[in-house]
């Protein structure tokens, strides 16, 4: 493009075109061409976007499911209670969102579910140990009692279920908070 218009631009000079019109044409037509190879990049972006790039990309997109809705719980996870010690823990998983809980038992025959996933960017917090969850991302400690914030920079506390004794087993109930 730039050579076009170099080649021009000698052709005006030499046909004795005053050099302010040999500038201003140059000017006038490197921006239509501007203009123009912009638009066609637009219109080719556009129509990419609209119909895709293949007929198979396309079919994926109509085949992508349009429901973002939460998948269907299953039966309560549950463990042996004999699998949580006082101060100790077993590990389930939220069957609705799949999360991992720990079963925790902080005295003797109280037992609740804490989340295992921070509330400050979403790290996988460690089991709990003397008494607290530690999150080993930015260091943020949480009461293994209650799941609240011991040491931040978390803020919140993590998220509780209920936990029900059936038998020997421990069932993981309905998130409280
Ligand atoms: Fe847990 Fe930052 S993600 S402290």
């Amino acid at each position: 493009m730039d050579g076009y218009l170099a080649a021009r631009a000698g052709r005006d000079r030499a046909r004795g075109l005053a050099e302010d019109r040999v500038k201003r044409r140059a000017l006038v037509d490197g921006g239509i061409a501007a203009v123009a190879i912009g638009g066609a990049g637009l219109l080719t972006g556009s129509l990419t976007r609209t119909f895709g790039r293949g007929g198979k990309s396309a079919a994926k997109q109509s085949a992508a499911p349009v429901s973002s809705a939460p998948a269907p719980a299953g039966p309560a996870p549950s463990v042996p209670a004999a699998s949580v010690p006082v101060g100790g823990s077993a590990q389930v998983k939220d069957p609705a969102t799949g999360d991992a809980v720990y079963i925790v038992q902080p005295k003797a025959g109280q037992y609740c579910g804490l989340s295992s996933v921070c509330t400050h960017s979403g790290c996988a917090v460690d089991a709990p140990k003397n008494g607290q969850l530690y999150c080993p991302c930015h260091g943020s400690r949480f009461d293994a009692a209650t799941g609240a914030v011991v040491n931040g920079p978390a803020v919140k506390p993590l998220p509780r279920y209920g936990v029900t004794k059936d038998g020997d087993q421990l069932k993981l109930g309905p998130l409280q908070s």
